[in-house]
């Protein structure tokens, strides 16, 4: 039987992370939003680009869970995104309680599937569903941490005039202001980047990063960013299903791993057949471990909110 992946939320990022997914052939994609058609419009679009394109699956869009049912995979992208002014923890509120409606139709229908969830503030959306899913860590993470990665990445090639293709970059820590990407463990093609660019571009280069988000909800001026952030999420989704032992920064729980515990937060992990399959722990040095705690102690304030929310509702 083809693998099902189901996308919740049809809108910028949730439409583009169907289109990669059909496009690289992981299965068929059940596209769910509350907006009449429009999910159904969109996944015809996008099947139809198949016989042109070549590959075996289509989209199919619906207003209801009934197709998600046994989904293998679910990338839950519902809510409401950043305008500008709006920083990520400004759509706490409105999206903790989207993602806890959806988060129990999926579970009611899915409950084996594997979450990736990219809803902001992402990790906060995460620790909800990890509390309402009720299944192990491995199965339920976020997308932010490949996203992060990539961008600074993009702007490592662009300062250089090199390849995207051959440049590697780490962004640990949570989507926000207090992620924390890790100058020493850039590269070009092996090259440590600390090599190559002098240190205050470096800087000015990581601050672009952190901002990376918000240069492009300024330039939209009606939404965020879905191009790079849909793609990373299909890729999560492709690692896992096909069991690909990507190395990939995922906001995960973490269980000690960096003596830290009972948080979301983005830290690299192998994804595989069995989901979040080891969290990788690297050396960090003094003013990097730090950075860290502090993203962790960020988030941990969020999950406080998420828990008033969900027990004032009854739903923990
Ligand atoms: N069930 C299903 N879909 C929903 C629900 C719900 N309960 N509530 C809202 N939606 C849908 C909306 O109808 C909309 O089509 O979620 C979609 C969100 O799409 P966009 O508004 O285009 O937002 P997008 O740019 O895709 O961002 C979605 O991902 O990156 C994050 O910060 C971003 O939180 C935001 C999310």
């Amino acid at each position: 039987m083809a693998r099902k992946i189901a996308v919740i939320g049809a809108g910028h990022v949730g439409s583009e992370a169907a289109r990669e997914l059909i496009a690289r052939d992981v299965g068929e994609v059940v596209l769910v939003d509350i907006v009449e058609g429009m999910p159904q419009g969109k996944a015809l679009d996008m099947s139809q680009a198949r016989p042109i394109l070549g590959g075996s699956f289509f989209a199919v869009g619906a207003n209801d869970y009934d197709m998600v049912k046994g989904a293998d995979a679910v990338i839950i992208t519902a809510g409401v995104a950043r305008k500008p002014g709006m920083s990520r923890e400004d759509l706490l509120k409105t999206n903790l309680k989207i993602i806890s409606s959806v988060v129990r139709e999926v579970k009611r229908v899915a409950p084996e599937a594997f979450l990736v969830m990219v809803t902001n503030p992402l990790d906060a959306m995460v620790y909800t569903a990890y509390r309402l899913f009720g299944a192990p860590r491995e199965r339920v993470m976020g997308m932010a941490g490949m996203l992060d990665s990539t961008r600074f990445a993009t702007f490592i090639a662009m300062e250089l005039g090199v390849s995207p293709a051959d440049v590697r970059a780490l962004v640990l820590g949570t989507h926000g202001d207090l992620m924390v990407p890790v100058m020493r463990y850039a590269s070009v093609a092996g090259i440590p980047v600390t090599e190559l660019i002098p240190r205050e571009r470096l800087e000015a280069i990581v601050e672009r990063t952190r901002k990376g988000g918000g240069e492009i909800v300024k330039l939209l001026k009606t939404g965020s960013a879905y191009f790079a952030p849909g793609t990373a999420a299909a890729l999560m989704v492709d690692a896992i299903l096909n069991d690909k032992k990507r190395v990939v920064p995922t906001s995960v729980y973490l269980q000690g791993e960096y003596g830290i515990s009972d948080v979301f937060v983005g830290v690299p992990v192998v994804l595989g057949a069995r989901g979040v399959e080891r969290v990788l722990e690297l050396p960090l040095a003094e003013d990097e471990m730090a950075a860290l705690r502090a993203s962790a102690e960020h988030v941990k304030a969020l999950q406080k909110e998420v828990d008033a929310f969900l027990s004032a509702e009854g739903l923990i």
